[in-house]
């Protein structure tokens, strides 16, 4: 019998790795997941299930989520990895594993560049060890360099760098470091994908987005507004350049990108070198509108205050997605309205998130 091909998903149990393995297991591709819990809700006991993937086994039919192992562990910890790659035949890896948060990166830049440069450094030299040399990895449009106006819409061509905190120097990084491995060794193939704002949920309303304390993102703090986990929504300045004075950013629903990402591993074998993509809508919505769409959602008006700018926010970000279009055949097919709708099933029957 033919050993069976795993994907390695690292920190799989997160908001976009948990979204991509519902796609994997329904494609019927086999999955190891890796993650050490520090950023999502573990089980009760070390070898049990974290709640998000049980709640994964009820959206996928058994026969295809019995495919799926999970490993409790860090994508940094060699140990983890040389007994994962001799054991299981692994053809490629999905790197969504790393330390998120804009603000914390900013106050602990040592502790991000050690777990999310160090660690992926640590996870790329097993895979050499074992010869596995294909990756598609979680990239952020945060890796493009601040664009003015005339900037947009960012295509793959923009320059990166000069990012705007330690969190997305940490994604520039590994992805100059992918690059750079990739001219020294013809044999690898990395597919970056860079995520604009990621936002909604699965549409069972049985998994999505569940930060760990307060918010950093707009979506996930308005839906705890919404089940009054929170006051109100702070709007961060309204005197910006746009549509209405608010933030305008391109928001992709969660299904879309998990789908971008099976895509992706659809011409992984057919790439060479390293090749990125935007994985965006190409749509840009302001705060005010995200707020107005998801109030429709829940049925009622949301409190909002006008606050001050956030430092370091631009005015408006989105993106051209015609290059995954036209070679990872991906599109986004879901509106805001999609978004907000499954953000509120998700939220409305998980008011605190996976714990409840
Ligand atoms: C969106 C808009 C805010 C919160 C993120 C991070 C990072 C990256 C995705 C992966 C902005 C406004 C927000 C709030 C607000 N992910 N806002 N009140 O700023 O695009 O950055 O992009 O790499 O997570 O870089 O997303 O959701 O934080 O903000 O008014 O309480 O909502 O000013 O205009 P952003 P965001």
């Amino acid at each position: 019998m033919v050993a069976e091909e795993y994907v390695l998903v690292t920190g799989g149990a997160g908001f976009i790795g948990s979204h991509t393995i519902v796609e994997l297991l329904e494609k019927d591709i086999p999955v190891i997941v890796v993650d050490n819990m520090t950023n999502a809700v573990g089980g009760k006991e070390d070898d049990e299930l974290p709640p998000v993937l049980q709640r994964i086994k009820s959206i996928v039919p058994p026969e295809k989520s019995q495919r799926m192992v999970f490993i409790k562990g860090s994508y940094g910890d060699e140990e983890i990895l040389a007994k994962i790659f001799t054991k299981y035949k692994v053809s490629s890896v999905m790197h969504f594993g790393g330390f998120k948060a804009v603000g914390e990166s900013k106050k602990l830049p040592m502790m991000y560049y050690s777990n999310n440069l160090g660690g992926s450094m640590k996870l790329i030299q097993v895979m050499q060890k074992h010869g596995v040399t294909k990756m598609i990895f979680s990239s952020s449009a945060t890796v493009y360099s601040e664009p003015g106006p005339e900037d947009l819409p960012l295509t793959e061509k923009c320059p990166t760098g000069n990012c705007t905190c330690p969190y997305a120097s940490t994604k520039y990084f590994i992805e100059n470091m992918l690059k750079d491995l990739c001219h020294a060794d013809p044999s690898w193939t990395v597919i970056s994908l860079r995520y604009f704002n990621p936002v909604g949920a699965h549409p069972s309303g049985s998994i999505g987005e569940d930060p760990k304390g307060i918010p950093n993102n707009l979506m996930p703090y308005i839906a705890q507004v919404a089940v009054k986990r929170r006051s109100h929504l702070d709007i961060f300045g309204n005197d910006y350049p746009t549509k209405d004075g608010t933030g305008v950013r391109d928001y992709v629903h969660i299904v879309d990108l998990a789908k971008g990402h099976t895509a992706a591993l659809d011409v992984l074998d057919q790439k060479k070198g390293f090749v990125a993509y935007n994985l965006g809508t190409g749509v840009g919505t302001s705060v005010l509108e995200m707020l107005k769409c998801f109030s429709e959602a829940v049925g009622r008006e949301l409190p909002f205050k006008m606050c001050d700018r956030r430092p370091g926010d631009v005015a408006e970000v989105y993106c051209d997605p015609s290059l995954a279009a036209k070679e990872l055949n991906w599109r986004a097919t879901k509106t805001v309205a999609d978004m907000c709708r499954d953000l509120w099933s998700f939220q409305s029957k998980n008011p605190n998130g996976y714990a409840s």
